[in-house]
């Protein structure tokens, strides 16, 4: 062909050839971290595609899959329902694109009478994962108020769980422990700890200190009493009226004496959160000291994602439950505590003297989540992010299943990761 090129079309060319060579070269320069980010979220804006268009009815909030592989979801009264309005403001900070925003604001707003919750202490959870994050990104002043009178009646919904003698927020009401032995009277778990986020906000929010003090009052006794000397943590502590501790155990772990790896990372996430709330060191030294815990357990995995338990199939770990009976033929990971304390770890590396070693440490759970075992499949997982979570294997309930807040965390996680140097 014979190339006969008029100067104007031999600049175009020469133009357009320098844009290709600009574009590709940025695409080369992007360090190995932020293609990673971007990966992710490519991957989390195609699944949460795919479960918006499953997910229409805004009573069910999607929270796992059934045997079949189809979407299971939840109601308004269950724990998860703010986490999936949540992975959609991550979407929505992360792309800036406003179909994640509306989306984010239709399944936070369906949320609204979740703020009157009382029957069990997740009301923290729940709005402050949707409403919580909606606040951050809202503009309009008149919804932004409604969201904070939305948070303040949540706060209040928790503060009913609160009674000063005990110093706690009760997790759940009166109920039979495994073993069938023990009524629990007042069991708070370690992740209630989570809660409390939401009651700092608020306390800010109002300038009333009632909140905060609950807060703090409650994570000063979950340090004294759920966690044993090496600073791994008991999921349920169960005290008598006059706030005695009358039991020890567990409820989703695979014994009283072992460690569920869920609850280590809730605690390694909620004591950092206190730290960065009130400056009191003691929250400080209870999140690192659980950290080393957890990163340096001789049971973690090279992938650093953890069993559903520490101890699972461990001698000397005697469950309560018929485990013969609830086990698979392998022992689970859990990737939703692996990214909850990926996040919490990547928050802690900003406090601790020693932080690089907690961001290190983060850095290896995220590039395990973003890798072919954990991460979905484009089209697959029922439009889940993340695959291979525990909910409870006592309750023989959600084993080696994509969980919402395995997602939510995962995205958080990311995003703090992108923010740090
Ligand atoms: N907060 C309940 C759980 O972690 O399973």
């Amino acid at each position: 062909m014979k190339l006969n090129l008029t100067k104007k079309r031999r600049n175009l060319l020469l133009v357009s050839a320098l844009a290709v060579s600009v574009t590709a070269s940025s695409f080369l320069l992007l360090s190995p971290k932020t293609e990673l980010i971007k990966k992710d979220f490519a991957v989390a804006e195609n699944q949460y595609n795919q479960l918006l268009k499953t997910s229409t009815d805004l009573t069910q909030f999607p929270r796992t899959t059934n045997k079949d592989g189809s979407v299971r979801s939840t109601d308004i009264k269950d724990w998860t329902q703010g986490f999936f309005a949540g992975g959609l403001w991550y979407l929505y900070e992360y792309t800036q694109k406003p179909e994640w925003k509306a989306a984010a604001t239709k399944w936070t707003e369906a949320l609204e009478q979740a703020q009157f919750l009382t029957e069990h202490h997740d009301v923290g959870f729940v709005m402050y994962c949707s409403y919580g994050n909606a606040i951050k990104f809202e503009k309009d002043p008149k919804k932004i108020e409604l969201y904070n009178k939305i948070l303040i009646q949540s706060a209040e919904s928790a503060l009913t769980r609160f009674d000063p003698k005990v110093g706690l927020i009760k997790s759940w009401n009166a109920k039979k422990s495994w073993d069938n032995k023990t009524m629990w009277q007042y069991p708070v778990i370690i992740d209630n700890m989570m809660n409390l986020e939401m009651l700092c906000y608020v306390s800010k929010l109002t300038g009333n200190p009632k909140y905060k003090d609950v807060a703090i009052s409650h994570a000063l006794n979950t340090m004294k009493n759920h966690f044993r000397p090496d600073f791994s943590t008991y999921h349920v502590v169960d005290y008598a009226p006059d706030g005695k501790v009358l039991h020890q155990q567990t409820n989703q772990g695979y014994a009283d004496n072992s460690t569920w790896s869920r609850g280590q990372g809730w605690a390694i996430y909620g004591f950092t959160m206190m730290y960065r709330e009130t400056k009191d060191k003691r929250f400080l030294e209870a999140a690192q000291k659980a950290a080393d815990f957890y990163i340096n357990h001789p049971n973690l995995p090279k992938d650093k994602i953890p069993f559903w338990d520490f101890n699972a199939e461990q001698k000397g770990y005697k469950p309560d439950f018929d485990y013969a009976a609830n086990k698979v033929s392998y022992i689970p990971r859990d990737a939703s505590a692996g990214s909850l304390t990926a996040s919490g770890l990547l928050e802690l590396s900003t406090f601790a003297k020693d932080g690089k070693k907690y961001f290190t440490q983060a850095e290896l759970m995220l590039k395990s989540l973003s890798g072919d075992k954990y991460l979905a499949k484009p089209g697959t997982n029922a439009g889940f992010i993340l695959k291979h979570s525990v909910g409870s294997l006592p309750h023989k309930s959600e084993i080696d299943v994509p969980l919402i807040y395995a997602d939510y965390y995962f995205l958080e996680a990311l995003l703090r990761y992108q923010k740090l140097k």
